[in-house]
């Protein structure tokens, strides 16, 4: 389905209709020629220098927020991932500060995620008012005001941020994107950027939590170092990476894929008719 027989598989219309009110024709779930045309201009954001510049903002911002942590206190440790992902990805990727709207983005994310997780919203229109489709609707106001402010800025200021790059990059006819193209994939990119790597980090607590031993040898490889960490001292934290590796074989951020046959074909000896909706799990 990803390699060897990729071209007869789409995004397809169930991805479509999860994704689509709120990351629009961003490139998660965009397409062909838009797809590689949009990648191929936010690629430099994820340049291997840029990422290793990134890391000096992730130690930053997470030394940060565990300043104010004492041993024994009580953290809603999902909530203060979320917070804390979400404003590196902006100041990443956006150059924004969003230390005070990471308190409105998150509840709005888990207003999306539940309804993206009810069987029963997959089918039912968004204008039914359900109380999940209402706190949706409202979220994803929240989400798009959010995201035009960090436009707003970056028209401002220029940069050479993901949005920035965005809003100069032109066409072969010299235009540039539309708004709501920008829009899209800036949703596209906070979304995609904050919500896998809170899910990750989650998980990778709560596993510590319940592995001591397991915890003590990755503090242990951490009490290595002088201060923390940076790039450069990765291939120095083998025991760090592994515990990350297994925790997301155990809860993988994203569970699943969804595709879309074009044509009719055969997967794992199963044949297919042409526009099947097929979810592989890893
Ligand atoms: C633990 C961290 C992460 C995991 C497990 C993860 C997982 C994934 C997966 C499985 C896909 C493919 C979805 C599909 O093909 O249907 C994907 C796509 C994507 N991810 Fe991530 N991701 C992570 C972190 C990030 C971060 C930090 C960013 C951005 C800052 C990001 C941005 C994207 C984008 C833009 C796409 C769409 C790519 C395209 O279609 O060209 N992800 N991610």
């Amino acid at each position: 389905m990803l390699v060897g027989n990729n071209d007869n598989y789409r995004e397809g219309e169930l991805l479509q209709r999860l994704l689509g009110p709120v990351t629009g024709g961003g490139l998660l779930a965009s397409e062909g020629e838009r797809w590689r045309t949009q990648r191929h201009r936010v690629e430099p954001a994820f340049h291997p220098d840029r990422v290793a510049e990134y890391a000096g903002t992730m130690v930053e911002y997470t030394e940060r927020a565990i300043a104010d942590w004492e041993d024994g206190d009580v953290v809603d440790v999902h909530g203060e991932m979320m917070a804390l992902t979400l404003e590196i990805v902006a100041d990443a990727l956006f150059d924004v500060d969003l230390r005070r709207t990471a308190a409105d983005v998150g509840p709005a994310m888990d207003a999306v995620m539940a309804r993206s997780e009810s069987v029963l919203h997959d089918y039912l229109p968004r204008w039914v008012p359900t109380p999940l489709n209402r706190r949706y609707g409202r979220a994803v106001e929240t989400l798009d005001g959010v995201v035009a402010d960090i436009i707003e800025a970056r028209r401002d200021e220029g940069g050479d941020d993901a949005v920035s790059m965005l809003l100069r990059a032109e066409d072969e006819a010299g235009e540039t994107m539309s708004d709501e193209a920008v829009r899209d994939e800036a949703m596209t990119l906070l979304l995609a950027g904050h919500e896998m790597t809170t899910l990750a980090l989650t998980f990778t607590w709560h596993l510590l939590g319940r592995y001591p031993g397991v915890e003590a040898t990755l503090q242990e490889e951490l009490d290595g170092f002088d201060g923390p960490p940076g790039v450069a001292d990765i291939p120095k934290l083998p025991y760090t990476d592994r515990v990350i590796r297994e925790s997301m074989r155990l809860y993988p951020p994203v569970y699943a894929l969804l595709r879309e046959t074009i044509e009719p074909g055969v997967l794992g000896g199963y044949r297919l008719p042409g526009g099947a909706t097929v979810t592989a799990s890893q």
